[in-house]
C-alpha cells in the first residue's frame, strides 16, 4: 500500500521572487488557500496518510499552516464562525499526518528526496513536486490512478504529458516501448533523461512532477552522481532502477498548472478562481468586463 508521500518544498522559489522573498512560494494563495495545501489534498484522496515534507529553515510557514491553531480555532468557535472553523480543522484532513526533514544543502531533486529516506524506509512512496497543480475535475483522479496501478503491478509510476519540441530541454522526458498510452492508461518506459537537447530527447514525453515509486530507489539515490545542472537528479535513479524492474509511465487525464512561475501562478489562480463554489460566479461576471 502506498502510504506515504515526499514533498520537496525546500527550494528558494527564484523564478517568484519577490513574492517568495519571505514568503515559501509554496504558501502563495491560489484564491484562498496555499498552493501547498491543493498538493497536500490531492496526495491525501489517492489515499495518501503521511505527508513527509522536505523543508529549509526559512520555510517553516509550510509547517505551521498543517498543524492546529488553537487560538484561532477558539476564537472562531466563540464567535459563532462554523463554517470557517470546519475549514481550518479540514486543512490537514483526520487521520493524516505532516513529518518535516531538513535538506541542508541545495544539491537537487534526487538530493531532496534522499532527505526523506529514514522516514519512507523501504516503502513504497509518491513523489509530488508541489509547483505543480494537477488539476482533475470532470475526469478521473491521477494521482489515485497511478496509486492503484502501481498496486496491482508493482511497476512505478511516472506521470508525463507531451510539451513541444522546443521546451523539452526543461524537463525529464521518456522513451517507451510502445505507443504513448491513452490517457489514464500505463505504457512500459525504456529509457527517461533528464533536460536532454532538443536532438537528443527521446520523446516529447515530459515528467509532469507526480512519480510513485518503490523504497528501494532510496537506495539508488545514495549513490547516484550529480547530473544534469550538476545535481542530484530524481530522473538518474529512475533510470537506474527501470534497469532492473519495470518502471511505466502514465498519461495524465488532468490539467496542470506550474506555480513555479509567475504566468503558470497566475492561470492557476484565474482557472481556480472562476470556479470557486463561493465566487465562481461572480469571478466568471468579472473576467468578461476584462476581454475589451
Ligand atoms: C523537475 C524534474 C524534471 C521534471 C520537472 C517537472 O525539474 O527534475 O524531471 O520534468 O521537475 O516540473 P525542475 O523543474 O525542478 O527543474
Amino acid at each position: 500500500m502506498v502510504k506515504k508521500a515526499v514533498l520537496p518544498v525546500a527550494g528558494f522559489g527564484s523564478r517568484m521572487l519577490p513574492a517568495s522573498k519571505s514568503i515559501p512560494k509554496e504558501m502563495l494563495p491560489v484564491v484562498d488557500r496555499p498552493v501547498v495545501e491543493y498538493v497536500v489534498k490531492e496526495a491525501v484522496r489517492a489515499g495518501i496518510s503521511e505527508i513527509i515534507l522536505v523543508s529549509h529553515c526559512s520555510k517553516t510557514a509550510i509547517e505551521d499552516y498543517f498543524d492546529t491553531h488553537y487560538e484561532l480555532e477558539h476564537q472562531l468557535e466563540m464567535k459563532g464562525k462554523d463554517s470557517l472553523l470546519a475549514d481550518m480543522r479540514s486543512i490537514l484532513p483526520a487521520g493524516v499526518s505532516v513529518i518535516s526533514v531538513r535538506q541542508h544543502q541545495a544539491l537537487g531533486l534526487g538530493h531532496a528526496v534522499a532527505c526523506a529516506a529514514a522516514v519512507v524506509g523501504n516503502e513504497p512512496f509518491a513523489v509530488l513536486l508541489p509547483d505543480v497543480l494537477v488539476d482533475c475535475e470532470g475526469v478521473g483522479e491521477d494521482l489515485a490512478a497511478m496509486v492503484r496501478r502501481y498496486e496491482t503491478t508493482g511497476a512505478a509510476q511516472i506521470m508525463v504529458e507531451p510539451v513541444p519540441a522546443e521546451r523539452v530541454d526543461q524537463y525529464g522526458i521518456v522513451a517507451l516501448e510502445g505507443e504513448t498510452p491513452v490517457p489514464g492508461a500505463s505504457t512500459r518506459m525504456v529509457a527517461i533523461v533528464e533536460k536532454p537537447d532538443i536532438h537528443e530527447a527521446p520523446s516529447q514525453l515530459s515528467v509532469v512532477g507526480r512519480y510513485v515509486l518503490p523504497g528501494e530507489v532510496m537506495s539508488m539515490l545514495a549513490v547516484t552522481p550529480p547530473g544534469a545542472g550538476g545535481e542530484v537528479q530524481l530522473t538518474d535513479a529512475i533510470a537506474s532502477l527501470l534497469r532492473h524492474a519495470p518502471v511505466e509511465a502514465y498519461a495524465m487525464q488532468g490539467r496542470t498548472f506550474d506555480c513555479g512561475n509567475k504566468l503558470g501562478y497566475l492561470e492557476a489562480v484565474f482557472h481556480y478562481a472562476a470556479r470557486h463554489p463561493e465566487m465562481g460566479e461572480k469571478v466568471r461576471a468579472m473576467m468578461k468586463t476584462w476581454v475589451n
